[in-house]
């Protein structure tokens, strides 16, 4: 099977980490070579920026915020994504491209056209191939996610921030249907890990 290129999206506390676990499974159980990686990160400078993003005693105006993270996202995708999928891995990434339209167009209020602009510039490679939105109440992942420890500088967000963000994600799903599958969070880790297995399964059959 060619090498697909997989992405999670998710406001905080949606249960990426189960999901990933699952396509892990699923990958090794039908023998698929898959790297997982994550955004902002992914590889030693891209992880050094994300210290840098995501510690609350920073303060970044949005326009930065949005630059530091596209700047992340060119040297992920060229040290670590691209080279993978040309090594024939398939690819899961933890947020990618869509997470900047949603948190840095629908929380920070930047103009879609910004964030469409940098995105056009990455290769057409960079386009997932399926994109998991896991979606849920705001409230219910903010929960969770508080349990989780610490608050990083976007967990410190107030509900409406993340409301917003969530708005922009279903705004994408609506958009691109066929690319991004929209995954009940609100179940428990083993039926949310049993939707995304069955839902691989169809689709890479
Ligand atoms: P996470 O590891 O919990 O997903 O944390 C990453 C945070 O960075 C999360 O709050 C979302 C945020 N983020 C953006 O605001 N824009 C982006 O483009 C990406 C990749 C992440």
């Amino acid at each position: 099977m060619k090498p697909t290129f997989i992405t999670l999206e998710g406001v905080e506390g949606a249960g990426k980490t189960t999901v990933l676990e699952a396509i892990a499974a699923w990958a090794a159980q039908r023998g698929i070579d898959l790297l997982q990686t994550r955004e902002p990160g992914g590889c030693p400078s891209s992880e050094r920026l994300r210290e840098l993003l995501l510690d609350p005693a920073l303060c970044w105006c949005s326009e930065a915020e949005l630059l530091l993270m596209f700047a992340a996202r060119w040297q992920h995708w060229s040290e670590t994504i691209e080279p993978a999928l040309k090594r024939g891995q398939w690819v899961v990434s933890d947020r990618f491209v869509d997470a900047s339209f949603a948190y840095q167009c629908g929380g920070r209020g930047l103009a879609w056209e910004r964030v469409q602009a940098l995105a056009d510039q990455l290769p057409k490679m960079a386009r997932p191939g399926l994109t998991l939105l896991l979606d849920l109440p705001v409230e219910l992942g903010l929960e969770r996610a508080r349990k989780r420890g610490p608050e990083d500088r976007f967990e410190q967000e107030k509900a409406a921030f993340f409301e917003r963000v969530r708005q922009a994600y279903l705004q994408l799903a609506e958009a691109e249907p066929e690319r991004v599958v929209i995954v009940d969070a609100t179940q428990n880790q083993s039926q949310v890990a049993e939707q995304v297995t069955k839902m691989l399964e169809a689709r890479y059959q």
